[in-house]
Order: C-alpha cells, then sequence, then structure tokens
C-alpha cells in the first residue's frame, strides 16, 4: 500500500514505539489518527505532527470508544485501511510471588489489555475496512500488532505478559486467513528490548545489562526502527499472515 493512500489508527499511539510509528507515518504522507488513554500525551504529539494526525481518546478494551474513535477517522479522512495496535502494558509477578499466588487481577488486567484490547480494535476495525475500494493488488487494509519476545523467551514474573503476546503470534495466521478474503493483512511484530517510556523506570545500570545481552547491535533498539518495519509491512503485500523478530538476535534468559 502506498503510504499516501494510508489512514491509520495507531493505538498506543502517544507514547513510545506507537507514538515513533505516528511520526513516521506522518511524516510519509499518511493520515493518523492517535488512539490513547493518555490525553495531554496524545493530544501533544498529534499537535505536535501536523494537520493529518488527530487524537481520539479511547480505551482499547471498550467497544463504544473504538468505534467512536473508527468514526472520529472516518469522519475526518474519509476511512480507516492501516492499523497499528501498540497499547499495552507490561506488568509482571511470579506465580507464587513473595506476597503470595499471583492476583488474578493482574493477570485478567494484561490479558485484557494486550490481547482482547487487540483483538478489539481488529474486528471493528475489519468491519469498517471491507467497506474499502481495492487498490489495484486487492488490497482493503493492513493490520499490524505488537508482540514480544516475551512471546517465545518469557522470563519468570512474565507469565501474564508473556500468555498476552503468546496470543497475539497465536491469532495472527487465522485472522490472515481469514481476511485474506476482504484483501486484508495481518502481521505481527515481536520487538525485542526497545528504549521507550516503557523503559524509563529502569536504573541505567539494568538497562545496559539488559543491552550487553543483545548480540548486535549491542543496545536497545530504537523506536525509529520499531517505526520503520511497520512502514515496511504496509508497504509489501508479500507480508502476511506472519510474526517478525525485531530483537538483534536476543533470547531472553529465565531471569
Ligand atoms: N519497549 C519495549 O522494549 C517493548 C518490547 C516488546 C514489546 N513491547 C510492546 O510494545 C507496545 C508499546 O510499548 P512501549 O514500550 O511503546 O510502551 P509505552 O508505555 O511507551 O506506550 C504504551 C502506550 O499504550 C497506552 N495504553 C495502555 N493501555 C491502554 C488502553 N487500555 N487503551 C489505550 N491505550 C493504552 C499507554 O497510555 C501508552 O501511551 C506494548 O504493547 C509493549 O508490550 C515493547
Amino acid at each position: 500500500m502506498n503510504n499516501t493512500e494510508v489512514v491509520a489508527l495507531v493505538t498506543g499511539g502517544a507514547s513510545g514505539l506507537g507514538g515513533a510509528t505516528v511520526l513516521e507515518l506522518a511524516g510519509s504522507g499518511a493520515k493518523v489518527v492517535v488512539i490513547d488513554m493518555d490525553a495531554a500525551k496524545g493530544k501533544q504529539l498529534a499537535d505536535a505532527a501536523g494537520d493529518n494526525v488527530i487524537f481520539a481518546h479511547a480505551d482499547v478494551t471498550s467497544e463504544e470508544s473504538i468505534r467512536e474513535a473508527i468514526k472520529k477517522a472516518v469522519d475526518q479522512f474519509g476511512k480507516v485501511n492501516v492499523v497499528v495496535n501498540c497499547a499495552g502494558v507490561p506488568d509482571s509477578g511470579k506465580v507464587m510471588g513473595k506476597k503470595g499466588p499471583l492476583p488474578l487481577a493482574l493477570f485478567n488486567k494484561v490479558i485484557q489489555i494486550n490481547l482482547v484490547g487487540t483483538l478489539n480494535v481488529i474486528r471493528l476495525a475489519v468491519e469498517q475496512m471491507v467497506n474499502n475500494t481495492p487498490n489495484n493488488e486487492g488490497e482493503k487494509g493492513v493490520i499490524v500488532n505488537t508482540s514480544s519476545i516475551a512471546a517465545f523467551d518469557g522470563q519468570i514474573g512474565q507469565a501474564a505478559y508473556a500468555a498476552s503476546k503468546g496470543g497475539i503470534v497465536g491469532m495472527t495466521l487465522p485472522i490472515a486467513r481469514e481476511c485474506a478474503d476482504y484483501g486484508i493483512r495481518v502481521v505481527t511484530i515481536a520487538p525485542g528490548l526497545f528504549e521507550t517510556p516503557l523503559m524509563a523506570g529502569l536504573p541505567p545500570a539494568v538497562k545496559e545489562d539488559m543491552a550487553r545481552g543483545v548480540p548486535f547491535p549491542r543496545r536497545l533498539g530504537k523506536p525509529e526502527e520499531f517505526a520503520r518495519m511497520v512502514l515496511h509491512i504496509i508497504e509489501n503485500p508479500m507480508l502476511n499472515g506472519c510474526c517478525i523478530r525485531l530483537d538483534g538476535a536476543l533470547r531472553m534468559p529465565p531471569k
């Protein structure tokens, strides 16, 4: 798909990987709706990015608020043909921790936001995308999801996060197969360690230690590198139904 035809929803677009994707998409000529719970950061980013970027305050787990965000996109830009699902939370906890068993509320929260939220946005966006006129490749849309290498090498304490991210990998192929009839592609990216606000709370020594574990390049990923992968997925029609690791060959140890 050509970038100037793109009208994209980017969930979690106020920050980190989503924020970089918003800027990369807008810079390439796309129109973008930033969807996030953080209204202050989301509005600020949308204002700074120019006329082709608007903000929609929405929770990915809510049918009503995602429907409103899609309506806002269609009212403003006429259609939606790209979704980039970046909204996510990293909450962790051991199955048997110092304070007792893992609270089910924590497990449920992570699954709801990371996995159910991703599916909620996909299903409502597909409902809208099927109305699009196909381009000369027969394409009506592209969906890019964000998993994590924790889907494959989850560490101790990441049962909830790894389950949520593994679920995204698992549903990629069946949704791609189903959406093939509509000309909608579905691709998932599994990032390794990226330098985003999600990592900001960690002490520098811990971050340096994490970076040393990445074979090459021996550093954390830059959000722009994730954003460039999203753009490539949108542009390359043969990418479909797969999960791409973007991790500098990192394989995470048990802890
Ligand atoms: N940073 C990394 O190293 C890394 C590695 C692997 C995977 N990921 C994944 O990439 C995605 C983005 O991570 P990031 O590092 O940019 O994090 P981030 O915290 O910088 O951004 C996440 C954004 O999601 C938003 N959000 C959270 N819950 C939401 C909800 N219910 N509805 C709407 N928006 C919501 C937050 O407000 C925030 O703006 C996440 O899914 C994360 O799990 C990140």
